[in-house]
């Protein structure tokens, strides 16, 4: 059996994580209340204690909008957190799958962006998650740098969540249709990371790295709800169709700035595993069968 140690379990991809652990793999999945990654001493304990062959960090600072004005906390999570499991896997000589975010980008590409494209952090969380990336790189050639996007999933708040209660209370809504972007179930993020875990397992090595996943095909957060409240009231999620208006960016000003381009060129990722990225609107659909 391969032990594998994942932080932040009880978030989005950590809950997911858990849940899809294939054959052959224990998983130790401890929440922020287990294991706090900002801490040393329990990061070099939790390792000491479990032995794994690997460790897959799903925690995170993700409040995007708070840290702008907590920044101190985001860095502590984001950066220091990853840098204290970098230091414990190279100790211990096991790789460190981490996932990272769409944010590190400016948002102001017209194509995809290839993990090789310039990254220009707006905010304060992506400028702390390009930390992470950077810290883990540095301390530790072993690694997975999994760059994802616009996540929801059957745990933890999210967009579809919201636009399912909004869409239960109001006729009609306004929503941001000049942002594009892929929605990315947290489910098919674990897939991802447990197949990269399996071909690990079996070749003794990856080829280490940072890599682009998200889901497709690429839309704005108003295609996005447009579809949430389709499929929702197919599965009687809800009982009538809201009217959502088209708005801009500037409608809807938010704390921390958010990029007009978040698409993401999976190639990579696809060659590497052989299969396509998943379609979010299939993927939804097992998200929204959950809150049933
Ligand atoms: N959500 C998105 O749209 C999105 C987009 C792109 C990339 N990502 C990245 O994807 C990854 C997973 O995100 P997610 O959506 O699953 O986030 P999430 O639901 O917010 O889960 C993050 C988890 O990290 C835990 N955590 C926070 N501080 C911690 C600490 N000091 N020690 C240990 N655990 C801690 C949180 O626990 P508490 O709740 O107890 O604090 C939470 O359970 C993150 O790296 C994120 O940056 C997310």
């Amino acid at each position: 059996m391969v032990k594998v140690l994942i932080t932040g379990a009880k978030g989005q991809v950590g809950t997911e994580l858990v849940k899809l652990a294939p054959a052959g793999f224990t998983v130790i999945g401890l929440g922020s209340d287990q294991l706090n990654i900002t801490n040393q001493q329990q990061v070099a304990a939790a390792v000491a204690e479990y032995r794994p062959s690997l460790i897959i960090n799903a925690a995170a600072y993700t409040a995007v909008d708070k840290a702008e004005s907590n920044a101190a906390q985001a860095f502590a999570v984001n950066e220091q957190g990853v840098a204290w499991l970098a230091e414990a896997a190279q100790a211990a000589d096991i790789p460190l799958f981490h996932i990272s975010t769409d944010y590190v980008f400016d948002g102001n590409a017209t194509i995809a962006y290839q993990e090789t494209a310039a990254v220009n952090p707006q905010g304060v969380y992506g400028v702390s998650k390009l930390a992470g990336e950077q810290v883990l790189a540095k301390t530790h050639s072993k690694h997975i740098i999994l760059r994802t996007s616009w996540v929801f999933g059957a745990e933890g708040s999210n967009f579809v969540k919201t636009m399912l209660r909004l869409g239960k209370e109001r006729d009609e809504l306004t929503v941001v249709a000049d942002q594009y972007g892929c929605p990315t179930s947290a489910a098919s993020i674990a897939q991802v990371l447990w197949q990269l875990a399996k071909n690990y397992q079996q070749q003794g090595d990856l080829p280490w790295g940072i890599y682009n996943f998200s889901n497709s095909p690429r839309g704005t957060w108003h295609d996005f709800a447009v579809e949430i409240f389709k499929q929702g009231l197919a599965l009687n999620l809800i009982s009538k169709l809201p009217e959502v208006k088209s708005i801009t960016t500037a409608d809807y000003p938010t704390p921390a700035k958010r990029p007009a381009w978040s698409v993401l060129d999976c190639t990579k990722i696809e060659t590497l595993l052989g299969y396509g990225v998943p379609c979010w609107k299939s993927e939804l659909v097992q998200v929204l069968k959950d809150q049933q």
